[in-house]
């Protein structure tokens, strides 16, 4: 199979995410987009001083989005909100660090594996495996596209030297390649109608 559309790939991954709970039929079908698509190029955005996160399908089943990283931008340290995620590197090279809690209230996170990932690298992870942060590798900036099922809107960040965390509330940068100025519960609550919102 060679992917490359993404509304073909988002076909794909929902007749695959049934009956693959170790997620290697989804992880296929990302490296095989990831290695042949050129169409995510119409999803980048990127902004100064931050990654972006750019809304590319979302479903009752899943969420995928397209995440673009300049040279030194860096994710929280972040949960998954009980979801299964994969990260697939379309450009660039990419940098995943484990974290997990130490027992008992308080103190630091414990550092786990540094892992790179470049073009048709595919990452995944969920809250049983570590917590993560995502970053380009030093001096590279990157694009990294992201399938969350479920969809994730929000999930817990952590600060790194005492182990507290908050819960935020996730938005988009764009939707389908367009700036979004709404808020993300209007954005969800458009594609819970189903199918891309017209416009
Ligand atoms: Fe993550």
């Amino acid at each position: 199979m060679t992917l490359t559309d993404v509304d073909e790939l988002c076909t794909a991954i929902r007749g695959s995410l049934v009956g693959d709970p170790r997620g290697i039929k989804v992880a296929k079908l990302l490296e095989d987009y990831a290695l042949h698509a050129r169409d995510w190029r119409a999803f980048c955005h990127f902004a100064e001083g931050r990654y972006t996160r750019n809304l590319v399908y979302r479903c009752a089943e899943f969420e995928l989005l397209l995440l673009c990283w300049g040279a030194g931008h860096e994710s929280p340290i972040h949960c998954h909100d009980g979801q299964d995620c994969w990260m697939a590197v379309l450009d660039g090279e990419l940098e995943e660090v484990h974290f997990r809690q130490r027992r008992g209230p308080g103190g630091a996170l414990a550092e786990g594996r540094t892992s790179r990932f470049q073009r048709g690298g595919v990452a995944f992870i969920h809250d049983a495996i570590a917590l993560h942060l995502i970053r380009p590798a030093p001096r590279s900036s990157g694009v990294s596209l992201h399938l969350y099922a479920g969809a994730i809107d929000r999930c817990r960040v952590f600060e790194r030297e005492t182990g507290r965390s908050e819960l935020v509330t996730l938005g988009y940068d764009t939707v389908r390649g367009e700036v979004c100025t709404k808020p993300p519960e209007a954005v969800r609550a458009e594609w819970g109608r189903g199918g891309p919102p017209a416009g």
